[in-house]
């Protein structure tokens, strides 16, 4: 079974997520940051993940504009998503139903929230203060959803015992 992780991340807790989801996936897995997905071949891989966070209220645009762009070649194939936000599962997936593709989120085979970091220290002043008001409205979570993980990696490797 070949499984492909795609992520985008401009700080690196989705990517710290998306590594940790690989180490728990059995079989060939090849991680991949959407910067460098344009050229892989879909086909290629019996599943596909896709990993976004949120800003501002967005997902990723890096991964809005790879899924707008392979959209065909992401339906035809068997697909899931994973969200990273400060939201917490709520907020964080409300902001994703609203930002992706609704054809996507249907066809998908799963959607799941993997939590969501901070790291104050990376940002500029402009993201600091919007960093406030988000944790001003909306719930504050800081932390990985290690259950959510561990449930998305049986749920992939549950399809590799099938075949
Ligand atoms: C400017 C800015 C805006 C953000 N907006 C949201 C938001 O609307 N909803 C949310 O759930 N998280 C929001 N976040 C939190 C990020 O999704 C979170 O920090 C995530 O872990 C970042 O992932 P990354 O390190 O892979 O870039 C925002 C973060 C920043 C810096």
């Amino acid at each position: 079974m070949k499984t492909l992780i795609i992520y985008g991340s401009k700080y690196g807790f989705t990517e710290t997520l998306a590594k940790k989801l690989a180490d728990k996936v059995i079989g060939d897995v090849k991680l991949v940051t959407v910067k460098k997905a344009d050229k892989l071949n879909l086909k290629e891989f019996d599943q596909v993940v896709i990993g976004t966070p949120i800003y501002i209220g967005n997902i990723y645009k890096d991964v809005k504009n790879y899924c707008q762009k392979h959209k065909e070649e992401i339906l035809a194939s068997s697909y899931r998503f994973f969200v990273v936000g400060l939201g917490g599962p709520v907020e964080s997936m409300k902001n994703f139903d609203s930002s992706m593709d609704g054809e996507l989120i249907e066809h998908a085979v799963e959607y799941a929230y993997f939590g969501g970091a901070v790291f104050l220290d990376r940002m500029n002043v402009i993201e600091r203060t919007m960093m406030k008001k988000i944790g001003k409205k909306t719930t504050f979570y800081e932390g990985i959803n290690e259950e959510g993980i561990e449930a998305f990696a049986i749920s992939l490797n549950g399809e590799d015992n099938e075949n």
